[in-house]
């Protein structure tokens, strides 16, 4: 496993990073500009893991109750248990994979992705060069349907098998163009804890190693794991623990960013 030599972000070159328009959506979850992009504090992790082991929601401790423990799901959830993240291959079959991937760079040709920077700030864009859009829950195509049922089923067997209490998730397309990445951050969003599974999957038929584009996943021993962003890949984290960036690419690199998020309770806000 290599070795980082690069030291962590300090607060000043990733803290004055806030989320572009796109982010700021209406709904009571999302402070879009308020996106934190520095490491948080130990005692910010300590918190958000201590906050990790939660109540199942109600319709979860039913289905344990009426269902046998499904399979499908074990041995991500079992590797996200020990270590924090796991890579599921083939989490969509190629064929609804295919029709996601057509679909993201439709709308990117329609111009329908807003790119993903800060205002003005034209280091933003060196920090973040992706352009996105949210999938709409109340008007998901037939192919997002597809996504959204799987991270369903995924979410509900977290819930059930590690108790993380899990209420809803979030999820948005994202096109990298070539040269293109994502400098190293943490997936939370400033005074507001609710992502704590992070879910990137990939659309990109064909990818080659050599086309660069890798997701680097900072372990914490820090050394790091590059996952490469395959069509029907879906890579999963705890959004709290893992910082993460995304190396430029050769060619366009699509995928759909997912985060599920728990219910943060009205004292915890008061807190932060
Ligand atoms: C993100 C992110 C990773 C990827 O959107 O926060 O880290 O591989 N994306 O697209
Ligand atoms: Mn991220």
């Amino acid at each position: 496993m290599p070795v980082v030599d690069a030291p962590p972000p300090t607060p000043d070159s990733f803290g004055k990073l806030v989320a572009d328009p796109s982010e700021v959506r209406s709904g009571e979850h999302v402070k879009g500009d308020e996106f934190l992009e520095r490491p948080l504090t130990e005692t910010e992790i300590e918190m958000l893991v201590d906050g990790l082991i939660r109540d199942a929601a109600p319709e979860e401790v039913m289905n344990v109750s009426v269902n046998s423990r499904s399979s499908e799901f074990d041995i991500a959830t079992t590797a996200l248990a020990g270590n924090g993240w796991c890579v599921v291959p083939d989490f969509l079959s190629q064929t609804q994979t295919q029709a996601l991937s057509t679909e993201c760079m439709d709308m990117h040709d329609a111009q329908l992705l807003t790119p993903a920077r800060v205002g003005a700030d034209r280091v933003a864009t060196l920090l973040r060069g992706d352009s996105t859009r949210w999938f709409q829950p109340e008007a998901l195509s037939t192919r997002q349907q597809a996504f959204a049922d799987r991270i369903e089923a995924l979410r509900i067997a977290l819930n059930r098998d590690l108790f993380l209490g899990l209420v809803d998730s979030e999820s948005h397309y994202a096109v990298y163009r070539p040269g293109a990445g994502y400098a190293r951050h943490l997936d939370c969003l400033r005074n507001d804890d609710s992502r704590v599974i992070s879910a990137v999957f990939y659309l990109n038929e064909g990818w080659q190693d050599a086309e660069g584009g890798a997701l680097r996943l900072y372990l914490a021993d820090q050394s790091y794991h590059d996952v490469f962003p395959r069509a029907g890949t879906l890579l999963l984290f705890l959004s709290a623990q893992f910082e993460h960036e995304v190396l430029p690419a050769t060619r366009d690199r699509l995928s759909i960013a997912c985060w599920m998020r728990q219910r943060v309770h009205a004292e915890a806000r008061a807190q932060l």
